[in-house]
């Protein structure tokens, strides 16, 4: 509880954690970070989304959230797209710290390691706020644990929401326990469509002309070897999953594991 925060209007709902924001960052005008405490008995998989509210009616609106901290963190972090006229974001953006959010109990998913087949390398395939549930995998070790290479692609329309990305390989880079872990096994590839930069170009050009595979220094997608992540908007989703299918990757699910699981982006 925070002494400064104003008193809330409605009855937290039954089944529900009233959880405290520790801290906010805008990145963007469309793109926000905030990170809030997390309930003891609070337990997810790296890679799992959530659904959270505010206490602000009755009837709370719920929006389903990737967590983007890793299992082992005792705060919990989302990465969130500010809609106008969204009805949770709308809101959600104003949130300061000492602001109270709700989450529900249970968390679920496919972006989860235990949903792949062993393989050498894990490919992780995020566009926008699609690189959430990737900020969670990539700062546990149980990924590293699974899989000997990792490579995280993001793109986004400018470099300025690239930010996000290229701030989280940095620190998990020189993170005191997952950085050695990661040494000479994680890669970052970043490209923007909207605005020039050190590389440009949708992943799904990317990957279809093979220049992601060629700069890289790798083999292009083969069952043997490749895992993949793919989290994004319907239509990246539609079309990155067609890619990998024409390599012969299956999709797979907790219930029947396979070679790749898809899952849609926070959109508003
Ligand atoms: P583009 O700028 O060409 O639309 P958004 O912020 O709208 O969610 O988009 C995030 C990124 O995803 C943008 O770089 C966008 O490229 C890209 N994108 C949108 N649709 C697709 C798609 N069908 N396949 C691959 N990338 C896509």
């Amino acid at each position: 509880a925070n002494a400064n925060a104003e008193p809330l209007k409605f009855p937290i709902p039954a089944n529900v954690h009233a959880e405290t924001v520790v801290s906010v960052k805008h990145h963007t005008d469309r793109l926000f970070s905030f990170r809030i405490t997390r309930p003891q008995s609070f337990r997810f998989r790296s890679g799992e989304f959530v659904m959270i509210g505010l206490p602000n009616a009755e009837k709370p609106v719920f929006r389903a959230y990737s967590i983007a901290s890793p299992a082992w963190d005792d705060e919990l972090e989302f990465y969130s797209i500010k809609v106008p006229d969204g009805p949770l974001t709308s809101e959600l953006q104003k949130i300061v710290p000492g602001d109270t959010v709700l989450l529900r109990q249970k968390s679920t998913g496919t972006l989860v390691v235990d949903a792949l087949k062993p393989g050498k390398r894990l490919w992780m395939i995020a566009t926008g706020t699609g690189i959430a549930p990737f900020a969670s995998l990539i700062r546990d070790p149980d990924t590293y644990e699974k899989f000997e290479e990792i490579v995280l692609t993001n793109t986004c329309r400018d470099i300025a929401e690239l930010q996000y990305g290229d701030a989280l390989f940095q620190s998990v880079s020189q993170d005191p326990l997952i950085g050695e872990l990661t040494q000479g096994r994680l890669s970052y590839y970043a490209s923007t469509t909207r605005e020039s930069s050190a590389r440009n170009g949708r992943i799904t050009d990317l990957i279809a002309s093979g220049k992601l595979f060629a700069d890289l220094g790798v083999a292009s997608f083969d069952p043997a070897v490749d895992r993949v992540m793919i989290c994004g908007s319907l239509d990246m989703i539609r079309d990155v999953k067609d890619l990998v299918e024409k390599a012969g990757l299956v999709e797979g699910s907790n219930a029947a594991p396979a070679d790749f699981v898809v899952e849609r982006a926070f959109v508003g």
